[in-house]
């Protein structure tokens, strides 16, 4: 029988998840079949209860159920843990356990397609919400010299700092605090696109040679990267490699195989220049 796997999310009809992994699979010979599925606002746990009573194997969850699913889980692993959120679920014998692939799809993305080497750099992530928590841990596990997280709210930088200074060297503080200071890599983890507002960010924070990333992609250039190229950045990037990136681990976890992600992430990049 073919195994079957979803993404809850509400909205989902536009998530890229469903032709994403119908490439893992055709590209690793895997019989299984992925869908997309809408969870009422209210019934996340109930439309999980009922995938996994039709046979349902695992699943991805996205915006805004990755909280709720952290608290469903009756197993997580140590990353989902750590950023008090899951994206992976993992069904089996009547146990769901739950994992986060968004940070090493992140670091992935980083280090592998970009070339990227994290270790000993400067790097400021921007926003202190479920998308920043997600990262920080597979960031510091790249040992760079310091993470510095900069929040609009202060306050939540330097209570997400602190949770991870175990890890290494991070600090949390304002937007405001950034003036004077330069970063080698700036990623940006707010929601601000989405409603077109451009950061406050002093000038001179992209150090030469710096690499800008944004968690968030999408038709041409996001509104960050527009922000730092005309700030300085000297390379920018958007998300969607994140975004395959982190399929292909929730993949590898499901399937214990891993796919290769340039031809999907070549064809999804084509699709959105289109
Ligand atoms: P997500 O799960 O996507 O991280 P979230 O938890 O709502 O969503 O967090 C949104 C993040 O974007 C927060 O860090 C938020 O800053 P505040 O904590 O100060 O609200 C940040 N953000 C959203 N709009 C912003 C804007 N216009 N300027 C600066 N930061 C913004």
């Amino acid at each position: 029988m073919t195994d079957l796997y979803a993404v809850f999310g509400n909205p989902i009809a536009h998530s890229k998840s469903p032709a994403i992994h119908a490439a893992f699979a055709r590209a690793t010979g895997q019989d299984l079949r992925y869908e997309a599925r809408l969870a009422a606002l209210d019934g996340f746990a109930a439309a999980v209860a009922e995938f996994i009573g039709e046979g349902g194997r695992g699943a991805n969850v996205t915006v805004p159920f990755k909280e709720e699913a952290f608290r469903l889980c009756s197993r997580l692993s140590e990353r989902a843990a750590r950023a008090g959120a899951v994206n992976t679920l993992i069904c089996c014998d009547g146990v769901i356990a739950g994992d986060n692939t968004d940070g090493a799809g992140l670091v992935r993305d980083i280090t592998h397609n970009l070339g990227y080497v994290l270790a000993g750099k400067r790097i400021l992530l921007l926003g202190a919400g479920g998308a920043a928590r997600g990262v920080i841990a597979p960031l510091l596990a790249g040992e760079p010299a310091a993470l510095t997280i900069a929040n609009r709210s202060a306050d939540k930088a330097e209570v997400l700092a602190a949770a991870f200074a175990d890890l290494g060297q991070v600090e949390g503080g304002g937007l405001g605090n950034l003036a004077g200071r330069s970063f080698d890599l700036v990623i940006n983890a707010t929601s601000a696109s989405l409603s077109g507002a451009r950061l406050d960010l002093p000038d001179g924070l992209f150090a030469p040679a710096s690499l800008a990333y944004d968690m968030m992609y999408g038709k041409g250039e996001t509104p960050f990267l527009a922000q730092a190229r005309e700030q300085g950045a000297a390379r920018r990037a958007d998300g969607l490699g994140m975004l395959v990136e982190q399929a292909a681990e929730a993949f590898c976890l499901w399937r214990n195989c891993r796919p290769d992600t340039a031809g999907v992430l070549a064809e999804l990049r084509a699709g959105l220049a289109g």
